[in-house]
């Protein structure tokens, strides 16, 4: 048995979690909000939140799984990509714990993890997991991607934003609304109650499997601006019917090139992951075109579709099976690596 202690830390949540094999012992998140009152996130503030939070966080989840320092086989960190202050936290931090206890050092890929958070088996709860090669739709705030997972560790890209990922879409057309960030959630929490065929937003006409988010954004912008001109009150008397609208368009966007990379491919094990998947909006859709078009679908539980430390443990713990191993001289890096 292997148990894994891994930290995330790439963006605004300081996050812990232990792993023994492919069994998560606990999760603990810790978002900062100090970046509400900015309408976006401050990177110099985030990496001061996670110095603030690291050790709470980290005990935390020691804690929660009933293990100690002592117990661990080995110390995982996000490595790449993210806010490099950020990055450098979590890195720094497993770092010494691996020179302290004497035990390896692992370094995982933000979005690689996010894929693999399909893979997590939840403590006491028998989970499906999907089959290999499976295909993955995966939609965070800097990230729109379409994968073909292999093996654990093996992961091929066949599609991916142009300009704004999901996230970005979700996120400016909130604040063009004028709701505070991330606005993700918000649009999806007005939108339980409106109307998606209220409104129509144009699809944008991408080749293949890619995606491009900004003339949507620019279609929205004028929308709201022209509906504001006739009525100033045009936001308030119709917020959720524009957020169901608008949401449904996004949904229908990722769904398009999902279900043409799944004829492609012929792939037939299918998950969604990544921040956007905890949409209600898109895990409904997803599910539905995965009843009409024959596929086993999979979605993360909601704890496991933001960011999270349990998809950094349960990726150390493939990368523990392989051996990948690195020295204490290893960097985070802003872009992939
Ligand atoms: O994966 P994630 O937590 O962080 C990144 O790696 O970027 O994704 C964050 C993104 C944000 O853009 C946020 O607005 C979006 O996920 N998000 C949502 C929902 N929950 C989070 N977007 C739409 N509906 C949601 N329920
Ligand atoms: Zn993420």
């Amino acid at each position: 048995m292997t148990t894994i202690l891994a930290i995330e830390s790439s963006c605004d949540e300081t996050a812990a979690s232990v792993c023994r094999d492919k069994i998560i012992l606990s999760n603990i998140i810790s978002s900062q909000k100090i970046h509400e009152k900015y309408g976006g996130i401050v990177p110099e503030l985030a990496s001061r939140a996670h110095l603030q939070s690291i050790v709470p966080v980290v005990n935390e989840a020691l804690d929660k799984a009933g293990v100690e320092l002592k117990d661990i086989d080995a110390f995982a960190f996000t490595q790449s990509p993210g806010l490099i202050g950020a990055l450098l936290v979590g890195a720094e931090f497993a770092k010494s714990l691996a020179l302290a206890f004497d035990k390896p050092l692992i370094a995982v890929h933000h979005m690689k993890a996010h894929v693999l958070a399909n893979l997590i088996q939840p403590l006491g709860i028998e989970t499906r997991i999907p089959s290999f090669p499976f295909l993955c739709l995966t939609v965070s705030g800097g990230h729109t991607q379409i994968i073909v997972c292999a093996s654990p560790l093996e992961r091929k890209i066949i599609g991916q934003t142009l300009d704004d990922a999901a996230g970005e879409a979700f996120d400016k057309s909130a604040k063009i609304l004028g709701l505070p960030y991330p606005g993700g959630p918000l649009i999806d929490k007005y939108a339980k109650n409106g109307n998606p065929e209220k409104y129509h937003f144009p699809e944008p006409k991408i080749e293949g499997l890619d995606f491009s988010f900004s003339g949507l954004k620019t279609a929205f912008l004028y929308f709201i601006r022209d509906g504001k001109a006739a009525n100033e009150n045009f936001v308030e008397d119709n917020l959720a019917d524009i957020c169901a609208s608008i949401q449904a368009r996004i949904v229908s966007v990722l769904l398009h090139k999902l279900k043409k990379a799944a004829e492609e491919t012929g792939i037939t094990d299918v998950c969604i992951a990544g921040g956007v998947s905890a949409n209600s909006g898109l895990r409904t859709a997803f599910e539905k075109m995965g009843k009409e078009e024959g596929w086993n679908t999979f979605i993360p539980k909601f704890e496991y579709c933001t960011d999270n430390a349990a998809m950094i443990a349960i990726t150390a713990y493939y990368k523990f099976l392989n051996e990948e191993f690195e020295e204490l001289s290893v960097v985070p890096s802003a872009r992939t690596v």
